[in-house]
């Protein structure tokens, strides 16, 4: 069987906290979701965005993919943490065919693995016509080109291939966390016309944070710290076990805990990612010369209650709740529509990758 352009994939989010599925039928304007299922992986199966018990991980997917009745085997699986780079860079215009190996060569600086064990991408980004008065202009930019590169170990790459097929299905494409969330707000949005918006993944393992402008990613950082810690803080705090101090986020408080006790504990544990956003804001206005103009949180942290509060008090710009649903038609007779509702954000990932179609490259 040959895969079109229009071969539907199915998209596997492997996270920290847990798997996630989708599936959308249609095309964009028109998506429906056909499938969204999670399952929650034990604490030290994926650490840092790396699998670390393979056979638990391929054995949750497996019961997945059978729970949700799936009928394709072509996936799309995505990967994020710190063995993924992105980064912005200038590089003299060139022809295409001699891009490549300038790239690569230019790559190395940025890149702290070696560049053999690497699998390099790049994007051209369209050129920005700057005049003398603009306050970004540059002379050195003058005959120079911007590119994304994006570089993945090999064995982060290989490792997910393998879990995928090992669970029955085709990996046919790898994507980035980061970039999957873009295509999630990409389908309700026109993103070009947004000024600089900053998407904030609010995952286990990671604050995986991608400020964009006018549609294009210009700074990301996968922060190691997001909702694990927030839940070892309360795991000491309160002398709670795991599930418990789980479930304490959720809103089940234990009896020995008072509940403005726990909600203050719960804002206490932001505070450390609440400084490296701002960090990273700050890193990004000084570097681009524009500010955030406001943002979208997404991830399981995004279903803490008053987090977009929180967030828009110390960055000091709107923040919105990111629903991937909202512009998808799900049928009511398939899905249930409240616990639907309560999960959509943790979701943003597995819902962009879905939108993903096969292409023939
Ligand atoms: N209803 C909720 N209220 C508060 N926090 C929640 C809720 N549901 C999930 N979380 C938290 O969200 C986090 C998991 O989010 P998510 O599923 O987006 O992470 P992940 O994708 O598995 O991890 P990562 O992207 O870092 O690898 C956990 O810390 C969990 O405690
Ligand atoms: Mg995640």
């Amino acid at each position: 069987m040959f895969l079109s352009a229009k071969t539907q994939l199915l998209s596997i989010d492997i996270g920290s906290s847990s798997i996630k599925l989708a599936q959308l039928s249609g095309s964009q304007g028109k998506f429906e979701l056909s499938r969204l299922g999670v399952m929650p992986l034990e604490p030290e199966a994926v650490v840092e965005g790396v699998v670390k018990d393979e056979e638990q991980v391929v054995d949750a997917l497996t019961r997945l993919v059978q729970a949700e009745k799936v009928d394709t085997k072509y996936a799309v699986a995505s990967v994020s943490g710190e063995n993924v780079i992105i980064k912005k860079i200038k590089v003299p215009i060139m022809p295409p065919e001699e891009l490549e190996e300038s790239i690569r060569q230019e790559a190395e600086q940025y890149i702290p693995f070696d560049i053999d064990d690497v699998q390099l991408d790049f994007q051209i980004l369209p050129q920005k016509v700057r005049n003398e008065d603009d306050p970004a202009f540059d002379s050195e930019d003058e005959g120079k080109q911007e590119v994304v590169l994006v570089a993945v170990q090999n064995e982060i790459i290989d490792s997910r291939s393998d879990i995928l097929t090992a669970a029955g299905l085709k990996p046919v494409v790898i994507d980035l966390d980061v970039f999957a969330v873009v295509n999630a707000l990409g389908i309700s949005r026109n993103l070009e016309t947004m000024g600089s918006v900053a998407l904030i993944d609010l995952g286990g393992a990671f604050t995986h944070l991608n400020i964009l402008m006018d549609g294009v990613t210009s700074y990301t950082r996968d922060i190691p710290v997001a909702g694990n810690h927030i839940t070892q803080e309360l795991m000491s705090k309160f002398e709670l076990e795991f599930e418990a101090a789980e479930s304490l986020k959720m809103g089940v408080i234990p009896d020995n805990v008072e509940r403005d006790q726990a909600i203050g504990a719960v804002v206490e544990a932001f505070g450390l990612i609440l400084e490296e956003l701002q960090r990273s804001f700050e890193f990004f206005s000084t570097t681009s010369n524009a500010q955030v103009d406001q943002a979208y949180v997404c991830g399981g942290g995004a279903l803490t209650t008053g987090v977009d509060g929180l967030l828009a008090d110390r960055l000091g710009v709107p923040v919105e709740i990111f629903d991937p649903l909202e512009a998808i038609k799900v049928s009511k007779r398939v899905f249930d529509q409240k616990s639907l509702a309560q999960m959509a954000p943790l979701a943003t990932v597995a819902v962009g990758l879905a939108t993903r179609r096969f292409d023939y490259k």
